[in-house]
């Protein structure tokens, strides 16, 4: 039989945090199990000049496959539609792209997410209160599409207002940023629903340090989404009450990695792949956190077994070498 092709796959993610961190480990752990593929990295601290430059290069450096997840829905497209035009599949994950040059896109919905965190708020209101919301970055597709999804469920609900929309960009400092220079007035706010979970800290934050809120003054419950397990994630966050909810937003590189595995041997493939997700309330906080951490573990020792692999079969080359020449060959 002939041997399997060696793949190179580049993965352009727009940014560098802890849920990209943990979809990266995954794609790793999904390429550790095909012998046959070789992954290259590269990370735009949400740039969009630089995401451009990367894709660039990597298609240059002779990329089999593309994974990526473009910054915002327009900027990024030229160098998408680059890769495609030149006949390297692409896989669009979790970020839109405003082209039609892609090969498959796979994504949890966000409009869907967003929907469901407007219903969980108005649930815990009673359907009465004032609420504010942190948007992620202007002009990417989940910011877009979470806004789009909670404000259409807020409208079943005549009397929660929405006091104000503030615009951060993903990091937990520009929530803090956007809630200081808010001019309005921040007291009497219910609920404060920040698009991922960094966001919804910040923002507790700036409010908790605001002059407007005293300590006997009426403190707001926040919301986010992410629901990442481990010491900083969301997920801890809900199990210790500091947020009131979360929700999961899958991060399944193994998945990414099987999708690309199918595309590049021919295989059949979804077009649109949809993640599933579910909601993080204090009432399944604790077993979530439970089971997701000791998942984690398991993916470290995977992690430390495949690094003794590596070395012991170096060490085997290497003793091959040895008795080779010892043979006096
Ligand atoms: C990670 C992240 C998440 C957010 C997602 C939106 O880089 O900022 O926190 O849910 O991207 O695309």
């Amino acid at each position: 039989a002939n041997p399997k092709p060696h793949y190179i796959i580049g993965v352009s993610q727009c940014s560098a945090d802890i849920w990209r961190e943990k979809q990266n480990a995954e794609l790793r752990m999904g390429a550790y199990c095909q012998e046959n593929v070789e992954l290259r990295f590269a990370a735009a601290h949400d740039s969009d000049e630089r995401q451009v430059q990367q894709i660039d290069s990597l298609v240059d450096s002779g990329i089999d496959l593309l994974i990526v997840a473009p910054n915002q829905l327009k900027t990024i497209s030229s160098a998408i539609d680059r890769a495609y035009d030149k006949g390297i599949p692409v896989i669009v994950f979790e970020r839109k792209t405003n082209s039609q040059k892609y090969t498959s896109f796979i994504s949890a919905d966000n409009y869907e997410m967003g929907r469901i965190m407007g219903e969980y708020i108005a649930s815990r209101l009673h359907g009465k209160g004032r609420v504010m919301e942190i948007m992620g970055l202007k002009g990417s597709s989940p910011a877009i599409e979470r806004h789009n999804g909670f404000a259409d469920a807020l409208k079943n609900y005549p009397d929660i207002t929405v006091v104000a929309t503030l615009q951060g960009d993903w990091t937990e400092e520009s929530a803090v940023k956007a809630v200081k220079a808010y001019p309005g007035n921040l007291d009497h706010i219910d609920f404060v629903f920040g698009q991922n979970d960094r966001m919804a800290m910040g923002a507790r934050r700036a409010l908790q340090e605001s002059q407007q809120l005293t300590a006997d003054s009426h403190q707001p419950l926040y919301c986010g989404i992410d629901g990442l397990p481990g010491e900083d994630g969301g997920i801890r966050l809900v199990r210790d009450s500091i947020l009131d909810a979360s929700y999961i937003y899958p991060t399944h590189g193994d998945k990414i990695i099987e999708l690309a595995i199918n595309i590049l041997e021919g295989k059949p493939y979804e077009k649109e792949a949809l993640l599933q997700s579910a909601l993080v309330t204090r009432d399944n906080a604790k077993v979530l956190l439970m089971q997701s951490e000791e998942m984690m573990h398991q993916a470290e020792y995977l992690d430390q077994l495949h690094s003794r692999a590596d070395t012991y079969l170096k060490e085997l080359a290497t003793q091959h070498v040895v008795n080779w020449m010892s043979m006096g060959v």
